[in-house]
């Protein structure tokens, strides 16, 4: 056995120690970055000790276990060794299994982390992929219908990647003091949520630059006739104006929307009726592409959320349709909300007709939705409804107090997070990092199969 005290000197032993192999060991900060590959010298200064940058202090550093592998500073346990950018003995922060030099700061996508990332991905059920665009503040049916999927989803065996789709942001939203916050403020939403960043990977679309570049490859193998006679296009362009143009950006938003799904070669996307097009047409492409050249995508199918969420107006809920209540909204002003807009059924002209539950637009289904595990609560609602025991006034207090006590802990969780904006920039950037690195070797194959010279 190797005494316990005595430093690593040996190159082989440092390049076990940081978890490192080909052909992952490039240093990267994401895609703003792109530092040269500093290789490890094969054979090292004999009398190299380790120094634990983190304690400012020189140390031979020690074996947690006599088994393992790799050494941590005797005074604060951080893995030691040599980093491969600035070239010194240093200690490492290892952030969601990606190490960072506490030196230079460069973030390693080391082999550990591609080898957990295999690891997950080969023992997942599901590669579960979805992402939501920033264009403004979420409410409870991005919650319901989005949201609680997402987090279903993450509990499970399955590799599951959450995205902020910026780049999809900027087909209708044209100002960066938007578009920059609610970046922030969704991934906030999704932490808010519980999704754990060790486990989901949460990122900006735009840092994982090789999406565009595979959309830019597919937009080869698409039509513009399909594109143009979608529906929602079709919408788009019978709504655009001066201000509003109809733009490329929009024409291809699906090819777009299709690289965010085959990228990471995606089995499950959870998406919301209106979104189910978009991924067919996505299959469709991935169909055509692995007949043409060779089997290189898999064919995602759709996950439709079974609940629709009514806005105010008995209308499903939509930021665009003005008839939302945001998820941080207080009790009073959710309350105030449906006082003031929240439409019930319309024969209740009083108190005191009885009402018909399934003939209310906004407020019953939500009850419905909400009590969906309680159903002596929800057979309350309907009893005292339908026998006039209850006004509409009443039945939208106990509403809104449900639906602010359903999003307690969420907010309980934004108000944490609003005070570290460091730390959910940090989770992007790590959360990038890695879908790069599941996204890249796609890309790879794509590029190869289509005769583009390897990057
Ligand atoms: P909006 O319609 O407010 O612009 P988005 O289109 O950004 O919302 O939707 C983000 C996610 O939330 C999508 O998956 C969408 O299906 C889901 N979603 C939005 N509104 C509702 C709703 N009223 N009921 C259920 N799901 C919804
Ligand atoms: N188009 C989706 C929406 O408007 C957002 C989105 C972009 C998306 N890319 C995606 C959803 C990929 C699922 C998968 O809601």
């Amino acid at each position: 056995m190797k005494s316990q005290a005595s430093p690593i000197t040996n190159a082989d032993e440092i390049r076990l120690a940081l978890g490192i192999g080909q052909p992952h060991q490039r240093p990267t900060r994401g895609w703003t970055g792109g530092h040269p590959v500093v290789p490890i010298p094969d054979s090292h200064n004999e009398s190299l000790t380790l120094f634990c940058t983190r304690c400012d202090i020189m140390t031979a550093g020690i074996y947690a276990k006599p088994t393992d592998t790799f050494r941590r500073c005797p005074a604060c346990s951080s893995l030691l060794g040599l980093c491969l950018v600035c070239q010194r003995p240093v200690s490492f922060r290892e952030r969601y299994n990606l190490l960072c030099c506490d030196r230079c700061h460069n973030d390693f996508v080391t082999q550990s982390t591609v080898d957990d990332l295999i690891r997950r991905e080969a023992g997942s059920r599901e590669i579960v992929l979805s992402g939501i665009r920033a264009t403004g503040e979420l409410h409870y049916g991005n919650y319901f219908g989005a949201m609680k999927q997402f987090v279903e989803f993450a509990k499970g065996d399955n590799l599951c990647l959450f995205f902020i789709a910026d780049w999809h942001t900027l087909t209708t939203c044209r100002e960066p003091e938007v578009v920059r916050p609610n970046t922030l403020r969704i991934a906030m939403a999704y932490l808010a949520m519980g999704l754990d960043p060790n486990r989901a990977i949460m990122y900006g679309q735009s840092s994982v630059p090789e999406i565009a570049e595979l959309a830019m490859y597919l937009s080869m193998l698409q039509n513009h006739a399909p594109l143009i006679s979608m529906q929602s296009v079709e919408d788009m362009i019978t709504k655009s104006t001066e201000n509003n143009p109809f733009t490329l950006g929009k024409l291809t938003y699906p090819v777009l929307m299709a690289a965010d799904i085959l990228g990471p070669k995606s089995t499950v996307v959870p998406v919301g009726p209106d979104q189910v097009v978009n991924v067919e047409l996505a299959a469709d492409l991935a169909r055509k592409f692995n007949n043409r050249f060779r089997s290189v995508f898999t064919i995602p199918t759709h996950h439709i959320s079974e609940t629709t969420v009514p806005g105010l107006d008995g209308e499903k809920m939509g930021k665009s349709a003005n008839n939302w209540v945001s998820l941080l909204d207080s009790e009073e002003g959710i309350l105030r909300k449906y006082q003031r807009d929240g439409v019930t059924d319309l024969a209740r002209i009083t108190k005191n007709i009885p009402g018909t539950p399934a003939n209310c637009k906004a407020v019953f289904p939500l009850h419905e939705i909400l009590l969906a595990d309680k159903p002596e609560e929800l057979g309350k609602v309907v009893t005292e409804c339908s026998t006039a025991a209850r006004g509409c006034v009443d039945c939208k207090r106990e509403l809104a107090r449900n639906l602010f006590i359903e999003l307690a802990p969420f907010r309980e969780r934004w108000a944490k997070l609003s005070e570290k904006p460091d730390f959910v920039r940090e989770v992007l950037h790590y959360g990038g990092l890695k879908a790069r690195e599941i996204i890249t070797p796609t890309v790879a194959e794509v590029r190869e199969c289509m005769g583009i010279f390897p990057n």
